[in-house]
């Protein structure tokens, strides 16, 4: 029998602004899976947080897209929607774009990461949850794991992993997809996934002749675009991942080991800036300078016949002050440059802008220059 681990966020509403979820969400979420485990639909479930996002990740028998599960989780949702609007909460009900369930969450406002596999005789796995920034984001570190022989020495030294991995790549904007081929297309599949407001890495597969079989994702990532979706600005649309480990697969440090360098990613103040993705523990994954900075947590399980066998909280752990610090002295640096690029996105890719009314105003100023 398949195992199917189903990762769905929400931000259905923050405490205090944008920075954290209000614990009787997490009470409330959890409420709805308990009696969905008690009745036998899911088989374990852990309810977290990350930032302003509500995280629910669930083991279950009924594979990915299944309505059951997205029907469960949009209750959920729905259910600490209506607390959080009781609360007063900030921005309640922010990503439920939709008054009624019609069968899957996909495009309905949550992010979805889901992987549908046969359990080996141990089965690790992170799933990873990121706050004030966008699926793009996920490209680096999954590149890293599943194709940077610097990063996962797996790659060289362990025949069950030097063949690589085959990617899934999404153009977000046209949706489209291109399977690709690490390390024999590593220069092309850079040349897009750099682009990383554009090609998401959507899967990464085993290739043909691996011990585990092809057709079965070892990392998944969301991928909704919350203002494609809606048609305008509601939200941004922060990442979650899973990603599989060990025997065959990259190492559990090595599935870390990306984490270690705060690279800069997109959606920081208002969705509209770059900052440093900073790994924290739960209890500081609360967004508070300038709304961030940036944010990933890591929830550690070993799988036990779809029970979630953890957490653990994996960045909470002195291995990884020193990449704290080096992102509060990127953060320090960017802040610095305020409303000037790099720091401030490219006028295309902010989500809150002025300029129209401003060159409006402007427009019978502007005079020709020869
Ligand atoms: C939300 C976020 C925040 C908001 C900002 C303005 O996830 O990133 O930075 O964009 O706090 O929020 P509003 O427009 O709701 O006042
Ligand atoms: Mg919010
Ligand atoms: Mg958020």
């Amino acid at each position: 029998m398949k195992t199917t681990i189903s990762l769905i966020k929400a931000d259905v509403g923050g405490y205090p602004g944008h920075a954290t979820v209000h614990p009787a969400l997490i009470e409330t979420a959890e409420a709805v899976l308990t009696a969905a485990k008690n009745t036998g639909i899911i088989k374990d479930f852990h309810v977290m947080g990350a930032g302003d996002d509500l995280e629910l990740i669930m083991g279950h028998d009924k594979g990915v897209d299944s309505e059951e599960i997205h029907g469960l989780a949009w209750k959920a949702f729905e259910n600490s929607t209506k607390k959080a609007k009781d609360l007063r909460l900030y921005g309640a009900g922010q990503d439920m774009l939709s008054d009624a369930f019609s069968g899957n969450v996909r495009g309905m406002g949550p992010g979805i990461a889901e992987i549908e596999f046969m359990e080996r005789k141990a089965e690790p796995l992170v799933a990873f949850m990121m706050d004030k920034t966008e699926p793009g984001a996920f490209n680096l570190p999954i590149y890293r794991i599943f194709a940077d022989p610097f990063n996962t020495a797996g790659l060289v030294i362990d025949p069950n992993c030097h063949d690589g991995f085959r990617f899934e790549i999404w153009d977000i904007l046209e949706h489209k997809r291109v399977f690709m081929n690490a390390p024999e297309e590593l220069y092309d599949m850079l040349a897009l996934i750099g682009a990383k407001s554009r090609y998401v890495i959507k899967r990464v597969f085993p290739k043909e002749g691996h011990k585990l079989p092809a057709d079965e994702p070892v990392a998944v990532v969301s991928t909704e675009k919350l203002f494609q979706i809606a048609g305008e600005y509601v939200g941004k649309d922060d990442p979650v991942a899973l990603v599989r480990a060990q025997s065959g697969l990259p190492a559990l440090g090595e599935v870390l080991e990306p984490f270690a360098f705060p690279h800069l990613v997109s959606g920081w103040m208002r969705g509209s800036h770059n900052g440093p993705l900073m790994p924290v523990s739960f209890r500081h994954a609360s967004c508070t300078r300038f709304d961030g900075p940036p944010r990933v947590v890591a929830a550690g399980f070993q799988i036990n016949n779809g029970c979630l066998v953890g957490p653990v909280d994996m960045f909470d752990d002195p291995a990884y002050d020193m990449t704290r610090m080096k992102a509060q002295n990127i953060a320090e640096y960017m802040r610095r440059h305020g409303p000037f690029e790099p720091h401030r996105l490219p006028m295309e890719d902010m989500e809150y802008t002025t300029l129209p009314k401003v060159l409006k105003k402007l427009e019978d100023r502007f005079e020709k220059v020869e």
